[in-house]
């Protein structure tokens, strides 16, 4: 089938679909016993950084599951190693930073990155475009504020103490960090693009920390340009954080045409808050994945009942699959959604 007529693409594009597609954030991972076998003695950003294993990680949950997008396996912070940036993912903790960036003199540790600094990253995605046939592939990176967050903490934070005392206290020095990652993470998500991605997401994944007004004074000008330079493009552009529901509006208002959607806000009510003119994405809770099969369908099916609200709706999780979900659980929801 051509890719243009997926349904995942179809639905980002809000035209009509034979069926509502799924893909899970966090599809492929711990809770795959596929991907814990081959990840056995391998560090997560050794596993970024080889082509093979990135290929056969990102098929995974295609094979098991029969998703309709697949999403390219990396992490947020791989960008930022590529330049340099001393950093490490630690298992059960997340991204630490060694040198955490508090000053002007800190911004010199982020130059703008380049194709030849991600040779794996074009690689890979060569080689899974050719795999994955009709299945859309979906390219990804870390927004802004999220990226700033663990370079400003120096590893992953619950209030975002630092990173909120810059922005409100050092407002200019808080722009020009904004204004190096968004020329990072534009330029990454170009090289997916043009490598074969036929999709984007951004994650903003903490920016849920952020009141509407600082979120439109301190995050969306720099968010808007990584999307305003995505349009020639031509390829949906996605954008999802956790606990957003009162920046709904706003991250549509940041240029992306599928507004990710958390758990705590119904589609219904989601639609009527982004507006008109975006598709929508989610948002089944990833904990109700714990639950008896009877619980989780029953929870999916309103799920899709209230998504028939948004102009075009692709079916998944309101965040990344918990690494203790139970591979069978998330078959027969990609099969009851596919049905329904
Ligand atoms: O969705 C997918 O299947 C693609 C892979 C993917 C990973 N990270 C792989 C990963 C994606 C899309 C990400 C993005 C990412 N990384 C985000 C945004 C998405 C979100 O969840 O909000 C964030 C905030 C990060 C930072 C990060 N990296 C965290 C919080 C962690 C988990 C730490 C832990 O061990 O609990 C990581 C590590 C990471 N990234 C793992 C995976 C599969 C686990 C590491 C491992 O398997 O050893």
């Amino acid at each position: 089938m051509n890719l243009a007529d997926s349904a995942f693409l179809r639905a980002c594009r809000r035209r009509p679909v034979t069926h509502t597609p799924v893909w899970f954030m966090r599809q492929a991972g711990r809770s795959l016993p596929e991907y814990l076998k081959v990840r056995e003695g391998v560090p997560m950003l050794t596993a970024c950084a080889t082509p093979e294993l990135i290929v056969e990680i990102t098929m995974q949950p295609v094979r098991r599951y029969g998703v309709d997008a697949a999403i390219f396996f990396s992490d947020i912070v791989v960008p930022l190693k590529a330049i340099g940036v001393d950093l490490d993912i630690k298992p059960g903790v997340g991204p630490v930073v060694a040198q955490p960036i508090r000053d002007a003199a800190g911004l010199d540790a982020l130059r703008p990155i380049e194709p030849g600094d991600v040779t794996y990253v074009t690689e890979a995605i060569e080689a899974l475009v050719g795999e994955l046939g009709g299945t859309p592939l979906i390219g990804f990176a870390g927004a802004p504020f999220t990226l700033g967050s663990y370079l400003i903490e120096g590893g992953p934070s619950k209030n975002h103490d630092r990173t909120k005392a810059m922005m409100y206290g050092e407002p200019r020095l808080w722009h020009a960090l904004m204004e190096r990652l968004s020329g990072i993470v534009l330029e990454h998500l170009r090289i997916q693009i043009r490598a074969g991605a036929s999709a984007v997401q951004l994650f903003d994944s903490w920016v849920g920390a952020v009141a509407p007004d600082d979120y439109r004074e301190f995050v969306l000008p720099h968010t808007r340009r990584i999307f305003d330079g995505l349009a020639d493009l031509d390829v949906p552009r996605i954008h999802f954080g956790v606990g957003t529901g009162e920046l709904l509006g706003l991250l549509g208002e940041a240029g992306a045409d599928v507004v990710g959607v958390d758990w705590r806000v119904p589609l219904d009510e989601a639609a009527r808050r982004v507006g008109p003119g975006k598709a929508l994405q989610g948002n089944l809770d990833p904990a109700i994945l714990l639950a008896p099969w009877e619980v989780v369908e029953r929870k999916a099916r309103e799920v899709l009942r209230r998504g028939r609200a948004a102009e075009g709706h692709v079916f998944n999780l309101g965040h990344g699959v918990l690494p203790s979900t139970d591979p069978d659980q998330l078959r027969r929801l990609t099969d009851l959604v596919h049905e329904a």
